[in-house]
């Protein structure tokens, strides 16, 4: 794979700390085996997520002086409005302060007790407002995304057949909301046919529920689509985003990734005026007057300017290149992940890389912490362990994946940094079968990835 060089220049720099490895393996040791709990300035490759750690540009930093701070009506309000409508074609746009503020003011209009809502895959925190409304979430992934070593091209696509199958289950009144997320990221982040979107949609229409669109990595998304499916070769992203969203009813999004901001997001309502009512009167008391959306009006601004850049065509090229030069040498050293790469990480399958390490003791976790010795990279554990335990049994639940993620934040590495972590990979893959699994030592109810203890085994 060639590499499709940056498309900009350095402007401004911050130093990283490269540690030695006996500090790294204290500080690992105070934070208990849990990457969550180390200082960032102890990481020298952070690729803990790729959410609201981009490098912003000349021009949005410019547009952070120009920013309007009124509480009402502020230009950079309309600003935003009017950057957001050009992107998406949607006739009304609210600005939140990040992605799960979005979905704590939509769900609850679409869902309530004994409802369900149906997505390729829910992110975490979706699942968790979708539960907090009071409904349940079913996740329909197509079972492709399964096999890590396969090929498709659309790995993060609805299962169709099955979407079907569960409406008339549940019974299309208790289906509140079908949410597509683009691109699937529980999967890998891994992208959405044209083709499946609008097949989902008909679906939606001809049920009458509402298509919510997670439009987190849209614009990664709308680059598969056109790299990879007929009839959209030659169309412009900002065609193939137009058309995308025209099969949704509304959508929500964290403006942290695609948008290139480190804090934002918005909701989109594309024609009911009366939902957009609802979604205004929820704004108000959860995030701010309607007009800054719990966020400053500088970070209006950014986000403005951040929706159009992030949809430029080489932006994109180099964005996604990273993934796939990653991809190329991790498949030259035998690295397993998950191919083809998605949109924003590389997924390591710890589980074929380290299958001496049972589900019950964290190869995900056992991968990254291993990558944080040996070269100071912080990765995160997406599989058993972040999984963990049954509600009801206290029983520790085995995931369909162990991944060990990578996520690349946008702007900010370069390829000498990306070999870094291929160089670190290929020294682990030579002491595999030494590696050892973890256990947890102290946990909390919920959520527990962020804040347990761990110890070797
Ligand atoms: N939807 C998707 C698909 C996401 O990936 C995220 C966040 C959210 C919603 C929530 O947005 O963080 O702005 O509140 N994903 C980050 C990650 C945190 O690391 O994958 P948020």
């Amino acid at each position: 794979v060639k590499y499709f060089a940056e498309p900009f220049k350095i402007k401004m720099v911050e130093p990283i700390k490269i540690l030695t490895r006996e500090e790294r393996l204290k500080k690992i040791q105070e934070a208990d085996y849990n990457v969550f709990s180390l200082a960032a300035e102890d990481c020298y490759i952070d690729l803990l997520t790729d959410s609201g750690t981009g490098a912003m540009s000349a021009d949005q930093w410019a547009g952070i002086m120009r920013g309007d701070e009124s509480y009402s009506g502020s230009k950079s309000f309309y600003r935003l409005q009017e950057s957001a409508k050009d992107i998406f074609g949607y006739a009304f746009i609210q600005p939140v302060h990040q992605g799960r503020a979005a979905e704590k003011v939509v769900m609850p209009i679409l869902l309530g007790k004994g409802k369900v809502s149906i997505s390729n895959m829910h992110f975490d925190t979706t699942r968790a407002h979708v539960e907090i409304a009071g409904a349940r979430a079913v996740d329909c992934v197509v079972p492709e995304a399964l096999d890590t070593e396969s090929y498709a091209p659309f790995k993060g696509n609805m299962d169709n057949e099955r979407l079907v199958k569960l409406i008339e289950e549940y019974g299309k009144e208790n289906v509140g909301a079908i949410i597509i997320t683009v691109t699937n990221n529980s999967a890998g982040g891994q992208p959405v046919s044209m083709k499946n979107i609008k097949e989902t949609s008909e679906i939606a229409k001809k049920y009458g529920i509402k298509v919510v669109i997670d439009a987190a990595r849209f614009a990664e998304n709308c680059h598969f689509i056109k790299r990879r499916e007929e009839g959209y070769e030659d169309k412009s992203i900002r065609e193939i985003a137009k058309e995308l969203f025209s099969y949704g009813d509304l959508f929500t999004m964290s403006s942290k990734k695609d948008a290139i901001v480190n804090i934002g997001g918005l909701v989109g309502v594309k024609e009911d005026a009366d939902l957009f009512e609802k979604v205004k009167a929820n704004t108000i008391p959860f995030e701010g007057f309607i007009s800054y959306g719990g966020l400053a009006g500088r970070d209006l601004e950014a986000l403005a300017i951040g929706l159009q850049e992030g949809v430029e065509e080489d932006f994109l090229k180099y964005r996604i290149g990273q993934m796939e030069y990653l991809s190329a040498k991790l498949t030259e050293a035998g690295i397993p992940h998950q191919t083809p790469a998605g949109g924003h990480a590389i997924f390591l399958d710890a589980k074929k890389l380290l299958p001496h390490i049972p589900y019950h003791e964290f190869p995900g976790q056992a991968l990254t912490i291993e990558l944080y010795l040996e070269a100071g990279i912080r990765g995160c554990d997406i599989g058993s362990y972040m999984l963990g335990n049954d509600p009801d049994t206290g029983v520790q639940l085995e995931s369909q994946f162990e991944f060990t993620r990578l996520a690349v934040p946008r702007r900010v590495y370069t390829q000498s940094h990306l070999d870094v972590i291929v160089e670190a990979l290929i020294e682990i893959k030579k002491r595999k079968d030494s590696l050892k699994g973890y256990e947890i030592t102290w946990e909390p109810k919920i959520l527990r990835h962020f804040t347990a203890k761990l110890q070797p085994l």
